[in-house]
């Protein structure tokens, strides 16, 4: 079951820094949407992200989830975070069940539908170190998804796989969050990610950060990044971005796909 996020005025000052980093960010999540958070790299997006998980406590406002006040992490509203950070003396399947370990449950049905979910069961007695870097990280998101949480974070979840295992992974989390009913907030650089994934773009400006705009990408799942469609809604979101908080600089927000060929044509036009 999803959850809605409530982010009630939020700013925060990091110690020992006079200017804050996040700045009266106020937004409402609906229990089961896809939301992408953009930005360029140090405008806050993990800084808020880890908020929403209870990993960091802002200095004003708070996070609600379901209407509580996120105080501490919890195995309702889980991370999943760009390294896999999984333990390599231990199978797939004790890596996945480890939270419901943790929390003195066992529930092999559940490991065994999960395992299916994310498209392991045959690897479910293999030693996580001789999987591939997407592999594992499907290890990562099946133990994300073992404790029942109503929110799934993630944070460039996907950023170091190769473009077409990314493709693939950010396919099924959308499909998965869809098929789970969990409200998701992922971070990215990547602009066909949050277009591949996302109901709904945020964008953020730095210094301070502040939420300055958003897109709603209207397309059905699972999205095809071949049509005419997919690629409007990639041009409309980047130009949005590049009048809100400046020129997309491809060192910081990565594309892949036609939106790289559309920045080279810019570059070749210039
Ligand atoms: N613990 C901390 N103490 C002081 N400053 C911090 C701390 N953590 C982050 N910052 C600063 O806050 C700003 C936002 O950092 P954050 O990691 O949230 O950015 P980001 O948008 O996730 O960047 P990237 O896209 O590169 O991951 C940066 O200027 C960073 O240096
Ligand atoms: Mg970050």
């Amino acid at each position: 079951m999803s959850a809605n996020i409530s982010i009630d005025f939020i700013t925060h000052t990091f110690k020992g820094q006079t200017d804050p980093t996040l700045n009266n960010i106020e937004l409402k999540i609906p229990a089961g949407e896809r939301v992408a958070l953009i930005g360029r790299s140090g405008c806050g997006k993990s800084t808020l992200l880890h908020m929403l998980a209870g990993l960091l406590i802002p200095t004003e406002g708070c996070v609600r989830i379901h209407g509580h006040q996120v105080t501490r992490p919890s195995a309702k509203w889980n991370m999943m975070f760009q390294k896999p950070s999984l333990y390599p003396w231990m199978n797939v399947r004790q890596n996945i069940e480890l939270g419901l370990t943790f929390a003195g449950q066992k529930n092999p049905e559940k490991i065994d539908y999960l395992l299916d979910l994310v498209g392991l069961s045959e690897k479910a007695e293999e030693h996580v170190q001789s999987l591939s870097g997407g592999q594992q990280q499907r290890v990562a998101l099946a133990r994300s998804l073992a404790t029942s949480p109503e929110v799934l974070l993630l944070d460039e979840p996907f950023s170091a796989l190769d473009a077409f295992t990314r493709a693939t992974l950010q396919d099924e989390v959308a499909r998965i969050t869809g098929q789970e009913d969990l409200t998701m907030v992922i971070v990215t650089h990547d602009i066909d990610e949050a277009v591949a994934m996302a109901d709904r773009v945020l964008i953020m400006s730095a210094n301070p950060g502040e939420i300055v705009g958003e897109e709603q990408v209207d397309l059905p799942f699972p999205r095809d990044r071949s049509r005419a469609e997919f690629s409007r809604a990639r041009e409309q979101l980047m130009t949005k971005f590049d009048s809100l908080v400046g020129d997309v600089k491809p060192a910081e927000i990565r594309q892949t796909g036609q939106s790289k060929a559309l920045d080279d044509s810019k570059q070749q036009a210039a």
